[in-house]
């Protein structure tokens, strides 16, 4: 049976620990020089209604370092823009593509893409989730701190889809997640709600800053005004400045805390230029990781575990 990647409650632990591995292994081999092409002859498409640099880009290289082709299309140059139904769309792709990399406003739309299209349907970021990027981000994790059990990492601002993709991947592998978020811009409260039914107490919701980063190994940011948000980027400003990742803010975290940033960053808000260009900032890992982790990702759902 074809398997999504959706949300990150789609996987089990063990595809976790699968995709950490493989795009670890995949990683040192493309420093060694060595090719992997187990998609050759295959295609991957993208279609995307929301800006990318580093999703599309990290995807597009994964397909051709993998072997196979990669097609990128933005939405409003396909007949979805003109109200084609998707459950037309997706039965027409699944005959040209073996797996659909798709970035849109709704879970929904990707919800019936994958449940229509015979072959996997990867989440490339809603307005609800973006599950590769922290698949990638806990590799990072990894690397600097040696595996993701006993980690306690803190998210600092807007209630997102970043957010909500740490959430699940703390309620699957049962690391400790402390967020704090103004009041109003919390996560959804059945995503809080069905991770604390998981793994109880470790998964914590705060209003203050201080409260979330005290003793954490990693300390998360995002922008606070997501692609689709931007009438609201005033009003956010003033309700998250006391959201941001500084100096101050850093002193009570643990020794050596990692600071993390999905990018693209907007410095000066959600995180200081000293704290980005620090020694504990690991955002070009971070970045980089992002396309070893899509090459785990297409060879795990379109050849199957290596
Ligand atoms: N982190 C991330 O998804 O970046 P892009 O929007 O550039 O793809
Ligand atoms: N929360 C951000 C992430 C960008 C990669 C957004 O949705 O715009």
């Amino acid at each position: 049976m074809k398997k999504d990647i959706l949300t990150l409650v789609d996987l089990a632990a063990s595809d976790f620990d699968h995709l950490f591995s493989r795009a670890g292994e995949l990683k040192h081999r493309r420093k060694q020089g060595i090719s992997d092409p187990c998609l050759a002859g295959r295609t991957v498409g993208l279609i995307f209604e929301k800006a990318s640099t580093r999703t599309r880009i990290s995807f597009e290289a994964a397909a051709a370092q993998l072997g196979g082709t990669s097609l990128f299309i933005s939405s409003a140059d396909t007949q979805l823009a003109r109200q084609e139904p998707i459950a037309d769309t997706a039965r027409v792709l699944e005959r040209y593509l073996d797996a659909l990399v798709l970035r849109t406003f709704s879970q929904e739309m990707q919800a019936e893409f994958a449940r229509i299209a015979s072959i996997p349907v990867i989440n490339a970021l809603t307005d609800t989730y973006h599950p590769c990027q922290v698949l990638s981000d806990l590799m990072t994790v990894i690397e600097f701190k040696g595996g993701y059990s006993g980690i306690r990492v803190a998210w600092v601002g807007d209630g997102n889809n970043m957010a909500q993709s740490w959430i699940n991947a703390a309620a699957v592998l049962g690391f400790e997640l402390i967020l704090a978020c103004p009041e109003g811009y919390m996560p959804e409260a059945a995503i809080v709600e069905r991770a604390r039914s998981w793994a109880g107490n470790k998964i914590r919701v705060v209003h203050d800053p201080a409260e979330a980063v005290e003793n954490a190994d990693v300390v998360n940011t995002d922008v606070w005004a997501s692609m689709g948000q931007e009438s609201e980027e005033e009003t956010r400003r003033s309700v998250f400045a006391p959201f941001q990742v500084n100096r101050d803010l850093m002193t009570r975290t643990a020794k050596d805390a990692i600071v993390m940033h999905c990018l693209p960053a907007h410095k000066g808000e959600e995180i200081t230029e000293e704290v980005f260009e620090s020694g504990q900032s690991v955002v070009w890992d971070q970045a980089e990781n992002k396309m070893h982790m899509h090459k785990a990702i297409l060879e795990m759902l379109i050849i199957g575990q290596a």
